[in-house]
């Protein structure tokens, strides 16, 4: 399915490095049928871009969609959630005072069972991907539920609604109740071939959807599954996602199944688990041998600073990681987090990364660019599509959200009548009241302080999929 060719007008930020921002302002980019970036011009508005840049593509101005951003707008890269439970979205904010394991059993394996039924999985998935489409989220690393046929409905409408995704069919054998366990590993290898088949039939060259393999944790799959799955990787060379070292009564559990490996992160090892491909999720208590091991193997961290918090799992030392040289992106880990914005992700790492600081170690603060850049490009290195997303290149695709800092930036404004009749016929925006915020000051309010109403709208690969109404 091709699209159409867009132009889109106006200023654009994005990470170039892990502590620097770009920001292009007066610039046009050029989106081919396909969703790429064919041409990004400095200096260029409507007019210059109409004459001289769009016949010079070879491109007719008439069939050409055309986005200005107006004062107070900018455009940037999609967000990346590198973790995400679409199953348990009904539960966001329910956690009480649990913790992992007894969570896991009081709320999250009864939703997760009751997502078997097709038409309650249609509507909490659809919601989902809305809902986190609505917040910026172009590309999602699913964990389905072990039901084949709704994982393979959260692949279709990851793919209706235009959001990239890897889906992936849940695996779980062990530790788990018998109203909500693989009957067997044979049983959950067949069953992932099923997804992997499905996804193959509705996006045969993954432009949007990609399966993923997923042991779900290593107290809930047996060897013979974990063995299995690393086989399947071998002939696939599909992608991995797991948990690892989220909680201390976790570890205890791994140490006590598997009493022949030294560590955590060992037990994925030796199961042909580790790979340049695989996500692992939270990474919280793991010692120098097991990164240096996850470095030797290229694996990949998904920091989920919300899920971290909200089920008091730990703080994950990111500085260290990324010091030492692992690839991090950032996960909502909807429900153990309770919200399925990146953004709010971004904002909780900057602030366990302060608490960090707190406990003596200064350098451990994360800087906004920092978050966003785990938020981005970061993601996009940890789910391997770093050549194609994260930033704004020619030659990668569009994926990317219009940011209005505008009237409806301070939440307290809206509803209140005065307020919005005090705003009637502004123009500029609120944050940029004086004049006198420079960017850094713009984009640091819109991170501790923004949500979805900024997300005026949103691309995947050059198609319109989400837009605030006016
Ligand atoms: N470990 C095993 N399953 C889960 C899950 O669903 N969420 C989180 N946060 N950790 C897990
Ligand atoms: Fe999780």
């Amino acid at each position: 399915m091709s699209g159409k060719q867009r132009v889109f007008i106006g200023d654009f930020v994005h990470c170039k490095t892990l502590d620097t921002l770009e920001i292009l302002e007066d610039t046009a980019i050029f989106v081919d049928e396909e969703g790429v970036i064919v041409a990004i011009e400095r200096g260029c508005d409507l007019k210059k871009a109409e004459e001289i840049s769009i016949p010079r593509l070879g491109w007719v101005k008439e069939d050409v969609m055309v986005r200005v951003a107006r004062k107070g707008q900018f455009f940037f890269p999609g967000f990346v959630d590198t973790h995400i439970h679409a199953p348990q979205y009904p539960n966001v904010g329910i956690f009480g005072k649990s913790t992992l394991l007894d969570w896991l059993t009081t709320y999250t394996f009864p939703m997760e069972s009751s997502l078997k039924d097709l038409a309650r999985a249609r509507s909490v998935y659809t919601r989902c991907i809305k809902r986190t489409l609505s917040h910026g989220t172009t590309t999602a690393a699913y964990y389905a539920t072990i039901h084949v046929a709704t994982t393979n409905l959260l692949s279709d409408l990851c793919l209706a609604n235009g959001q990239r995704a890897f889906v992936g069919r849940c695996c779980l054998d062990s530790l788990s109740p018998d109203w909500y366990i693989d009957e067997s590993p044979a049983q959950a290898i067949k069953d992932t071939r099923a997804t992997i088949e499905h996804i193959a039939n509705i996006d045969p060259s993954n432009k949007l959807i990609t399966p993923i393999l997923t042991p779900r944790f290593a107290p809930g799959c047996s060897t013979e599954l974990m063995t299995q799955l690393g086989a399947l990787h071998k002939e696939t060379n599909l992608p991995f996602q797991t948990h690892i070292s989220e909680n201390k009564g976790e570890l205890d559990l791994v140490k006590e199944l598997f009493p022949n490996s030294p560590n955590y992160t060992s037990v994925y090892d030796s199961h042909g688990l580790l790979t340049p491909k695989t996500i692992l999720a939270h990474a919280i208590h793991l010692d120098e041998s097991e990164v240096d091991l996850i470095i030797k193997r290229q694996s990949k961290v998904s920091h989920c600073p919300c899920s971290n918090s909200s089920i008091t799992s730990g703080t994950c030392k990111v500085r260290w990681l990324l010091e030492k040289g692992v690839e991090v992106g950032l996960g909502t880990d909807v429900s153990g987090g309770y919200s399925p914005s990146i953004l709010e992700a971004a904002r909780q790492a900057s602030l366990v990364s302060r608490h960090i600081a707190m406990s003596g170690d200064d350098k451990a603060k994360l800087s906004i660019e920092e978050v966003l850049y785990l938020a981005t490009r970061g993601g996009a290195n940890v789910v391997g599509l770093e050549q194609k997303i994260g930033g704004f290149e020619v030659g990668m695709e569009w994926d990317a959200q219009l940011i209005g800092l505008g009237p409806n930036y301070w939440s307290e404004d809206e509803g209140n009548p005065e307020c919005v009749k005090a705003l009637e016929g502004v123009e500029e925006s609120p944050v940029d009241m004086f004049g006198w915020e420079n960017w850094e000051e713009r984009i640091a309010k819109w991170v501790f302080n923004g949500d979805d109403r900024n997300t005026l709208a949103v691309w995947v690969k050059g198609r319109l999929v989400h837009e605030i109404r006016k």
